[in-house]
């Protein structure tokens, strides 16, 4: 077979963000710049050079057409096995299983999450390691650094291969085999889930699930799981067809983009007893109760005071992890339960090194992201089939659940506000304003809280001792309030401020109140404290959440 070298020149904006490259699907479309970054990416990870790599994305536009070039790509640079998902998809969660489960060298990731696809919108690329994980910063910085030398990138002379059925093609020295992207990832949760019981609650009666897979990867996944395998009845997942602009829709599973869900729950007693939708990639999940939102830092709290009451988890958890900004309700439970709690950055790379030394079990981030160390990814179906195996075994509603959970433990009241599209030198200078102060701002007192400390949080990796610095501005407050500020690093325009409130509450009298209610003093003085309207000229956060 013949192989193409094409001379190219590099870009200077290839750097990752918090999950791999993520750019508009026009910088994509720029001629050489998938090809470039790929080809960092196989100078780097040279253990795909007589290795299997896993290929696929979440469905969105340019999915296939990267992935035909990527294929071309891996055979010019050695690849002996590439693993395609029919129809190109894979959920991330599914890539983390397979490169596990088959010993893969790495896998390749084609998703922008939970931002929207399509033309205009968004497309991205991120590479998993051997253990299942996203490459670490050491491994991302390389990339960068070879995107920022690179002179050719290699492509093998074939056709594209047939995505649409399983089949096997050899294409020179490498096996090129397209499988249905679902039975093995359904399989492990069988493995870790008590489906019986599940599968009898379904048939109770007594119970019904709605699952939005918001026309992304996750439909085929949730259709064979909970329609197929479990029984609930058909039409209980709905938006399951994967479209590649998602219906135009915003594939992020909150409370305003998954509307459609919400809707369903909300109101009669008709409504299903349990909602949840997923993201553009299947990692992340919202879960709702019948008129009731369970926040994802609640889900990690509540997960933790019962995994032992499910078959898979019965021998106990090794320890848990939560990211910086995810309120701390799991720092109670760890308490309780003895166990270790770990603070991280945001990203679920940093959970890595902590699920590959066992010192953890389960993890999770405020942003609709909860997993185990069943893969190296947050898992959006897994959380949804623990919540049913947990509803299954305590035969009590979402809602108990989690208040029952409140009244032995405190509730956290949490939000994160979100200002999107901000100018990034005045973010940048917000935020370095803020930096600035954290000696100062300790023991002054703001609304009758006083601050007891306050720092630009760094974290010393236990296993590899790695730093990583300047991951947010956290304030702690005497009463266990605290505010968190920090830019996001997934964005594709301008800057985001992320401004992530929390306030607990141990008195089960005062469990009822409207979360931007209880929290109102902390969204005056995080406004307050940051300058919002004087910098950036913003009154209100674009999203809620
Ligand atoms: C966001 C989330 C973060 C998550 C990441 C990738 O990153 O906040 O928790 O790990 O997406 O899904 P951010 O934009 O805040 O940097
Ligand atoms: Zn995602």
């Amino acid at each position: 077979m013949n192989i193409l070298h094409t001379a190219t020149s590099p870009f200077t904006d290839q750097k990752p963000g918090t999950s791999g490259l993520r750019k508009k699907v026009r910088v994509f479309q720029t001629s050489h710049y998938l090809e470039n970054y790929v080809q960092a990416i196989f100078n780097v990870a040279t253990d795909l050079n007589g290795g299997m790599l896993i290929l696929g994305g979440d469905g969105r536009y340019y999915n296939v057409q990267a992935i035909q070039t990527i294929i071309k790509m891996a055979v010019a640079n050695g690849v002996r096995h590439i693993k395609l998902g029919q129809a190109g998809l894979f959920s991330t969660p599914a890539v983390s299983h397979l490169i596990r489960k088959y010993r893969a060298a790495g896998g390749l990731i084609l998703s922008a999450s939970h931002n929207p696809g399509g033309p205009e919108g968004d497309f991205g690329i991120k590479f998993n390691t051997a253990n299942g994980g996203p490459a670490d910063t050491q491994f991302t910085d390389q990339v960068y650094a070879e995107s920022l030398r690179i002179a050719a990138y290699r492509l093998a002379e074939m056709e594209d291969v047939p995505l649409e059925a399983p089949a096997h093609f050899q294409y020179g020295e490498t096996l090129i085999e397209v499988i249905d992207p679902v039975s093995d990832y359904a399989e492990l949760m069988e493995h870790i889930f008590d489906f019986k019981k599940i599968k009898a609650l379904f048939s109770s009666g007594l119970f019904t699930l709605c699952f939005d897979a918001m026309h992304a990867v996750t439909g085929p996944y949730a259709t064979e799981i909970f329609q197929r395998r479990l029984g609930a009845s058909t039409g209980s997942v709905i938006n399951a067809l994967p479209q590649e602009d998602f219906a135009g829709g915003h594939p992020d599973p909150n409370l305003i983009y998954a509307k459609e869900l919400v809707a369903h729950l909300n109101g009669s007693s008709k409504a299903p007893n349990l909602g949840a939708a997923s993201d553009g990639d299947g990692d992340r999940y919202m879960l709702l109760g019948r008129n009731f939102f369970v926040n994802p830092s609640d889900c990690l709290a509540v997960m933790t005071a019962n995994a032992h009451l499910l078959s898979g988890y019965k021998q106990g958890l090794n320890g848990v992890a939560r990211s910086l900004p995810t309120s701390r309700a799991v720092d109670k439970v760890a308490e309780t339960l003895g166990i270790d709690c770990y603070e991280t950055p945001t990203g679920w790379k940093y959970f890595g090194n902590l699920l590959d030394d066992r010192r953890i079990t389960l993890c999770g981030e405020e942003s609709f992201g909860t997993g185990s160390d069943h893969i190296r990814e947050k898992d959006g179906i897994w959380a949804v089939l623990f919540w049913l195996n947990l509803v299954a075994i305590k035969r009590q509603s979402v809602e108990e659940i989690t208040r029952a959970h409140w009244a032995r433990f405190g509730r956290h009241y949490y939000s994160r506000h979100d200002y999107e599209g901000l100018d990034s030198d005045l973010a940048e200078q917000l935020m370095e304003n803020l930096r600035a102060r954290t000696e100062t701002l300790k023991g002054q007192e703001y609304a009758g809280h006083v601050i007891t400390d306050c720092d630009d949080f760094s974290y010393t990796d236990p296993v590899d001792h790695s730093i990583t610095e300047h991951q947010g501005i956290r304030i702690l407050f005497e009463d266990e309030s605290r505010i968190v500020f920090r830019l996001s690093g997934t964005g594709t325009e301008g800057a985001t401020l992320r401004v992530y409130l929390e306030r607990y509450e141990n008195d089960p009298a005062l469990h009822n109140i409207e979360t931007q209610v209880a929290l109102a003093d902390m969204i005056n003085i995080a406004r307050e404290l940051a300058e919002l309207q004087t910098r950036c000229g913003r009154e209100q956060p674009d999203i809620v959440t």
